[in-house]
């Protein structure tokens, strides 16, 4: 079986495809097989992270020619055991992706033979990107120490709990009525904190409450804090732990500091990742822990999600 890593950010810019390129590296030379996917259909730019030309078929083939399969796009890389399916730039409205379109995609990922898939998502909370990290229950968030950074950070995951909840109940059930409602503020009498959610539902279906818990219960997203510059990056990365615990009662976990490093621009212009040209730097040895770690993580099923192409309505008009 597979283990998918979704890669997302709230903020832009943060390191997410850099860190995906330099992890599937890492996680190779681990002796895994990796498939680094390029999921960042508006703007995809992975290739020239892992140092690849940009003259190969991607998702956008998938998505509009008929009878490719997934698997066919598939680029071999100069590291063994890595490979690679490119994103596609080129195609436009790639990036709004239809609900039946998103579903063959997600399919023809989960059949992916592969130990490991990583998905570098685009930034921000639209429902392509959340539906892509919802594939598994243990996606990583990436974020800069900066404020800024951090509170998108928060944004996505309180905005992933919210549609993780909403896709596990049944499509025009009266519990996605009431987080549609919860949402929108239309319940009279509640403070609106998600941590009050559960027990609403509870009380319009018995036994949804329970199940509200096991839900955010079953999700472990980590963070991967990039570009510190200081000690006091990680003080601020341990803010947004305090603030998911307190606000969306979900236990954070710190899966990697990696430093700003002057050696990056190079590495790009280059073409030549930096686990590879300096597997000994800080950002090398960080990128080796965080595989490390990644190994040794007990990963469970995915969410029990409803497939249904009810949305709630601007949903990060809320949040
Ligand atoms: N540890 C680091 N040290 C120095 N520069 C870094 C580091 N990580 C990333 N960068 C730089 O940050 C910039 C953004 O990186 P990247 O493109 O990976 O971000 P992203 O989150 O994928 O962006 P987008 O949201 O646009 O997809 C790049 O110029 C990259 O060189
Ligand atoms: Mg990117």
């Amino acid at each position: 079986m597979n283990t998918i890593i979704p890669i997302a950010s709230g903020k832009g810019g943060v390191g997410k495809t850099i860190f995906t390129a330099n992890l599937g590296i890492a996680l190779a030379n681990k002796g895994k097989t990796v498939i680094a996917i390029d999921l960042d259909l508006g703007s995809s730019n992975l290739h020239t992270c892992l140092g690849i030309k940009n003259r190969h078929p991607g998702i956008g083939s998938f998505i509009y020619k008929k009878g490719i399969s997934l698997e066919s796009l598939i680029v071999k890389t100069d590291t063994d055991r890595l490979y690679f399916i490119p994103g596609d730039s080129l195609l436009p409205g790639t990036a709004n992706l239809q609900y039946f379109v998103k579903q063959k995609l997600i399919r023809g990922i989960q059949n992916l033979v592969a130990d490991y898939i990583l998905l570098d998502l685009g930034a921000g909370t639209s429902y392509n990107i959340i539906d892509f990290f919802l594939i598994s229950n243990t996606g990583l968030l990436v974020t800069t120490p900066e404020t800024t950074a951090i509170l998108s950070a928060y944004a996505f995951l309180k905005t992933t709990m919210f549609r993780m909840l909403f896709r596990s109940y049944p499509p025009k059930s009266r519990e996605r009525e009431l987080i549609h409602n919860f949402l929108t503020e239309k319940l009279e009498g509640t403070d609106n904190s998600f941590l009050n959610l559960p027990e609403l539902l509870e009380n319009i279906s018995p036994g949804a409450g329970e199940h509200a818990h096991t839900q955010i219960n079953s999700l472990y997203p980590r963070i991967v804090l990039n570009m510190g510059r200081n000690k006091q990056a990680i003080a601020l990365g341990s803010k947004l732990r305090q603030i998911c615990k307190k606000n969306i009662g979900i236990n954070m976990e710190f899966i990697g500091y990696i430093e700003y490093t002057d050696q990056m621009s190079a590495s790009i212009i280059n073409r030549i990742p930096l686990v590879l040209s300096s597997p000994d730097s800080q950002f090398g040895r960080s990128l080796t822990t965080i595989s490390g770690n990644l190994l040794h993580i007990g990963y469970q099923d995915k969410p029990k999600l409803y497939d249904s192409n009810e949305d709630i309505k601007n949903l990060g008009d809320f949040i």
